[in-house]
């Protein structure tokens, strides 16, 4: 069956998206690009939300076969902001009049650090709440998976976002990937807890996994459809040597298809099923392409991070190789990041929250 009769199908099966993320025709991708680009356009507008994202801590108590930052990494020099570090990354997000930020760190389950978390929110929050923005300064989080009632004191405090991704919705690459104290079934829980407690949920995946093929990536998107998400990160998967899993394998000989292509496809396709939830193009995307964040808000992503965590810091939250640490997308480049964004005729939404439709129109 040609793309064109199966692509504008109300409902695409997740044997069509499989199909659909398996062109490589040139022509064929920008009928793919095209259809997300209007899908976008026509639920979410041309705008795109700016989250300043501050990497706050890189201790963490897992272990992810393929994380730079994993607890077994002793190459990697640890680190936490202090509440004022932070509140002068918050400080800069404001000055640029960014509407949210994202704070970011390994996970921790401790009380000490729960504690210090929920401190920092409240205080962002006081200190950013003034006549013009009377609900302060957007606040997502993504420190993992915690307990419901930690959840709870965190989204009291202030956060009313949270990243979490399923990293892969198929449970034996899951478990290849991870070590057997991190189980699928505990991720899917924390998403339900979010979503319980009351936070707008983001979720993604890791795209290029050795061994992961096309139709793994096709239950992703249906599994984002079916958890009824609200927001999406995913990039490609980037090995990192100081890992198991990017010292072991020959990447590219155990990848099924181009990770660069393949994210691109997987933008569009969750653009054109979820239609009004937001997106981001990621760091990891331009990472692998000089220009990958812009394709990606051309395939449909509307949401970007720029970078706004101390620079001292940034070369320890290296979760894959060759993570930028200063990028035309940081704070430090603000004005060339909304001059690349405009030349694709879309427009920044400065001082807005920019939350999901989705989540409204439930
Ligand atoms: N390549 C790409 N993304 C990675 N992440 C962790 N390690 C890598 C890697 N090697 C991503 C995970 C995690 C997010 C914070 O960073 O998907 O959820």
């Amino acid at each position: 069956m040609p793309l064109n009769a199966i692509i504008f199908k109300p409902y695409l099966e997740v044997e069509d998206i499989a199909k659909i993320l398996s062109v490589d025709e040139p022509k064929d991708l920008e009928i793919i690009r095209k259809f997300a680009h209007e899908t976008l356009i026509k639920h979410v507008g041309a705008g795109v939300y700016l989250r300043g994202l501050i990497e706050f801590s890189n201790y963490c108590i897992n272990d992810c076969l393929y994380c730079g930052i994993r607890k077994s990494n002793s190459q990697t020099e640890r680190y936490t902001l202090s509440k004022d570090e932070i509140l002068d990354a918050v400080a800069i997000a404001q000055k640029l009049n960014y509407g949210s930020i994202v704070l970011q760190s390994g996970d921790r389950r401790d009380d000490d650090f729960i504690d210090f978390v929920v401190d920092v929110l409240e205080s962002i929050k006081q200190k950013t709440r003034n006549s013009e923005y009377p609900e302060g300064m957007g606040i997502t989080l993504s420190i993992g998976e915690q307990s419901y009632k930690n959840y709870k004191r965190l989204f009291d405090a202030g956060a009313h976002r949270y990243l979490l991704r399923i990293e892969t919705t198929n449970p034996i690459l899951f478990s290849e990937i991870h070590p057997e104290e991190q189980t699928f079934e505990n991720r899917l829980d924390a998403l339900k807890a979010l979503r319980d407690v009351g936070f707008q949920v983001g979720t993604g995946v890791l795209i290029g996994l050795p061994g992961q093929t096309i139709d793994d990536l096709a239950r992703d998107i249906d599994f984002f459809r079916q958890i009824d998400i609200d927001m999406i990160g995913m990039g490609p998967y980037i090995p990192h040597h100081d890992t198991p899993l990017g010292g072991l394998f020959n990447h590219s000989a155990s990848q099924k298809f181009d990770p660069y292509e393949m994210t691109l496809k997987m933008i569009a396709v969750a653009r054109i099923v979820l239609k009004d939830i937001n997106m981001a193009s990621t760091t990891a995307l331009q990472t692998i392409h000089p220009r990958g964040r812009e394709e990606g808000l051309r395939f449909g992503a509307n949401v970007l991070m720029p970078q706004i965590t101390p620079v001292a810091f940034r070369k320890n939250y290296m979760l894959y190789e060759g993570k930028p640490t200063i990028t035309e997308y940081s704070a430090e480049n603000n004005a060339e990041m909304q001059k690349r964004v405009e030349l694709l005729d879309r427009t920044i939404s400065y001082g807005e929250w920019g939350d999901p439709l989705h989540f409204f129109n439930r």
